[in-house]
C-alpha cells in the first residue's frame, strides 16, 4: 500500500460497519465482545455474537455501545483496535479516520467517539467526524449539499434517528430509543404471553426478519423455546398476525416522532421534503409493514434504501473518495486539521 489508508466507521449498537479506502470495501461485523474470566479477550465481532446466549457463565458477552453512545469505553477500544488491526493487514502506517456520530447526543458523548479512535492504539493520523444523518444522505445518493429539505429516518438496533437536512447540514434531529431490539423484545413478550413459551433473542430476530416472506407464503413461524409450565423444550407455530400486532405500538412511536419533527421543520423546507418524500434506512427499517405505516401516517412517499445496513458507511466512503464532499466532515478540537 503506497498512500496512508483511510477508514470510515459507523459504530452501530448492533453492527459496526467499517469502510477501508485501500480495499474500497465495507465490512459489517457484530459490535460485540466476549471476555473470559473478566479479563481475557475470548472473541469479538461475529464470532462473539455466535456464542451469545449460548456461552458458559465465565464468558461474558456484551455490546459496548448503548443507545448509540459508547457505554463501555475499554471494550469498545479493544474492538476498534482488533477490527482496524485486521484491516490494516500488517501495515504500520498511520491512517485517517472518518467517524459517523449521532447528532442528538451531548458534546461529551460526541467527543467520546473521537477519543475512542485516538486511544485505541491504531495509529490514527487524523480523526474527522461526520454527522450520521449527513453520511446517510450521501449513502442514499441524495444531493445533500444542494437540497433544501430532506428527511432521513434511520431505524437501527437500539435507536431510530430522525433528521432534517438542508444544504449539507442538520436542521433538526431526534434520537429515539426504538429499533430492532424493541421489535425483538415485543415478539418475545407476545410469544410468552400467548403461548407460555420463552424464546431467545436470536429466535425472535429470525421471526422478525422472516415475517415478510411468511406473510407472503401465508405460513406461521416455527420456533423452538422453553415451555413456562413444563420447563421443557418445545416447538410451536407463531401466527404472523400475533407478530404484526405486537410490533404495532413501536411503529406508532416511530411514525409519531417523524410527525413531530415534520411539524417543527421550518416551512421553507417543506417543498423539497414533499417532493423527495421520506428516506427510510437502517437495518431494522426493513421490518414488514413499517414503510407503509410511515407512508400512511405522514402522507409522504417513502423511499426505501437499497442497502439499509450500510448506507452510513457508504456515505463515509463517498466523503473519503470525493473531495467535493470533504466539507461535511469536521475536526473535533485537538487533532484534526
Ligand atoms: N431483513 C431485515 N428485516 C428486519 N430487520 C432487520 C433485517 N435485517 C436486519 N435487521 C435488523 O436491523 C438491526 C440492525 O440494524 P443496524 O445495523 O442498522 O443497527 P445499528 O446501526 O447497529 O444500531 P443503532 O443505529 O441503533 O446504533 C437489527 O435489529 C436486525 O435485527
Ligand atoms: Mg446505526
Amino acid at each position: 500500500m503506497l498512500a496512508n489508508n483511510i477508514f470510515g466507521i459507523d459504530l452501530g449498537t448492533n453492527n459496526i460497519k467499517i469502510y477501508s479506502r485501500s480495499d474500497d470495501n465495507i465490512i459489517v461485523e457484530k459490535n460485540m465482545i466476549a471476555i473470559e474470566n473478566k479479563n481475557t479477550l475470548f472473541a469479538y465481532g461475529d464470532s462473539a455474537f455466535e456464542m451469545y446466549e449460548k456461552a458458559p457463565g465465565n464468558i461474558h458477552i456484551s455490546y459496548p455501545l448503548s443507545n448509540g453512545v459508547i457505554a463501555d469505553i475499554k471494550n469498545m477500544e479493544t474492538l476498534i483496535h482488533y477490527f482496524i488491526g485486521d484491516m490494516q493487514k500488517g501495515s504500520y502506517k498511520p491512517a485517517d479516520f472518518y467517524i459517523a456520530v449521532p447528532t442528538d447526543v451531548t458534546e461529551v458523548e460526541k467527543r467520546a467517539f473521537y477519543d475512542l479512535v485516538k486511544d485505541a492504539n491504531v495509529k490514527a493520523k487524523r480523526i474527522m467526524v461526520v454527522e450520521k444523518a449527513v453520511a446517510d444522505g450521501l449513502g442514499l445518493d441524495i444531493d445533500v449539499k444542494n437540497s433544501q429539505g430532506v428527511i432521513v429516518v434511520n431505524v437501527g438496533y437500539e435507536t431510530t434517528e430522525i433528521s432534517i437536512l438542508s444544504l449539507g447540514g442538520i436542521v433538526l434531529s431526534r434520537l429515539i430509543k426504538v429499533g430492532g431490539q424493541k421489535f425483538d423484545e415485543a415478539i418475545r413478550a407476545a410469544v410468552r404471553k400467548e403461548f407460555s413459551l420463552i424464546i431467545g433473542g436470536k429466535t425472535a430476530e429470525t421471526v422478525k426478519i422472516a415475517l415478510r416472506d411468511l406473510e407472503k407464503e401465508k405460513k406461521g413461524a416455527q420456533v423452538f423455546g422453553r415451555d413456562i409450565v413444563t420447563g421443557l423444550p418445545v416447538e410451536r407455530e407463531i401466527p404472523t398476525k400475533l407478530v404484526n400486532e405486537c410490533l404495532e405500538e413501536h411503529f406508532h412511536t416511530i411514525v409519531d416522532n417523524v410527525k413531530v419533527i415534520l411539524e417543527r421543520t421550518p416551512p421553507e423546507l417543506a417543498a423539497d421534503i414533499y417532493r423527495h418524500g421520506i428516506y427510510l434506512t437502517g437495518g431494522a427499517s426493513q421490518v414488514s409493514h413499517l414503510a407503509e405505516k410511515l407512508a400512511n401516517g405522514t402522507g409522504l412517499k417513502v423511499n426505501i434504501a437499497q442497502d439499509p445496513l450500510a448506507s452510513v458507511a457508504l456515505g463515509l466512503s463517498k466523503i473519503i473518495k470525493d473531495d467535493n464532499y470533504k466539507s461535511v466532515a469536521y475536526a473535533i478540537e485537538g487533532m484534526g486539521k
